[in-house]
């Protein structure tokens, strides 16, 4: 509950000491996971953590990792929204196989924050150039970049495409709500959106509970700050 506590989120969030935080997570957890995980899985994560800077702690990436490998022969493309240095990018570059990934940020960071989360979050945080991310990642192949405010940056583009797994990282209300809205009739049956930050950004869990209401389909909380949606219907 104390991560949820409005004033320390104002106060440390987006901050040295947030990535600080982070980061003593991610070490401990990573002590963790060596004590009986694939250790090439779990150098692959150290690796896309040291060489960004990442806003998901080991275990994080880890679920990331593991729904990518799960989907690389799954029909349909990966999507991630919310890149910003391109680590949990990085993550599902290595999981995918040949899949098309299509990574969709503003790169000029934050979106205005809605009401539910402007005294937490502020616009252009988490800003960096999509030339950075493109030379970061330019090893891989099938990667798609759609620069703008998404899902307004994707519609027209990807309308007939059908997704396999959607991750999303965008820390708002209005970006999670549109992007579930626009990206889940996309999903296969069995495809899954996973989202970042559920159990501690209150604009996130909103969406998600929005989304929810009336449907089959209702959110699976994970015990790190995440939670995904499994699609059932056809
Ligand atoms: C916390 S960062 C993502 C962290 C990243 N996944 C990592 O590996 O560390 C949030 C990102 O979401 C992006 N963002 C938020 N809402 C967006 C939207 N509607 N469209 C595009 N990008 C968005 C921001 O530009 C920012 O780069």
């Amino acid at each position: 509950m104390l991560l949820r506590n409005p004033r320390l989120q104002k106060l440390i969030g987006g901050t040295f000491i947030e990535w600080l935080g982070i980061d003593m997570a991610a070490r401990a957890e990573m002590l963790a996971l060596m004590m009986h995980k694939d250790w090439n899985k779990l150098k692959l994560l150290r690796r896309a953590r040291r060489e960004r800077r990442s806003m998901v702690t080991n275990f994080e990436s880890f679920i990331v990792h593991s729904i990518a490998t799960g989907m690389a022969k799954a029909p349909g493309d990966i999507a991630e929204v919310g890149v910003f240095q391109g680590s949990t990018a990085k993550v599902i570059c290595e999981a995918k196989g040949e899949k098309t990934f299509h990574l969709c940020d503003t790169f000029e960071g934050l979106p205005e924050p809605s009401e539910v989360e402007k005294h937490i979050e502020v616009k252009g945080r988490f800003a960096c150039s999509i030339e950075s991310i493109q030379k970061y990642l330019k090893d891989y192949k099938q990667l798609e970049y759609h620069k703008g405010f998404c899902p307004e940056s994707v519609k027209g583009v990807l309308d007939n495409h059908k997704f396999c797994f959607v991750h999303l990282d965008v820390d708002l209300y209005q970006s999670t709500k549109e992007c579930l809205e626009y990206f889940f009739p996309r999903l296969i049956p069995g495809g899954v959106v996973l989202s970042h930050d559920y159990s501690i950004l209150p604009g996130v869990r909103q969406a998600f509970s929005e989304f929810c209401e009336g449907r089959q389909e209702q959110v699976i909380e994970l015990p790190t700050t995440q939670c995904m949606l499994i699609k059932t219907t056809a």
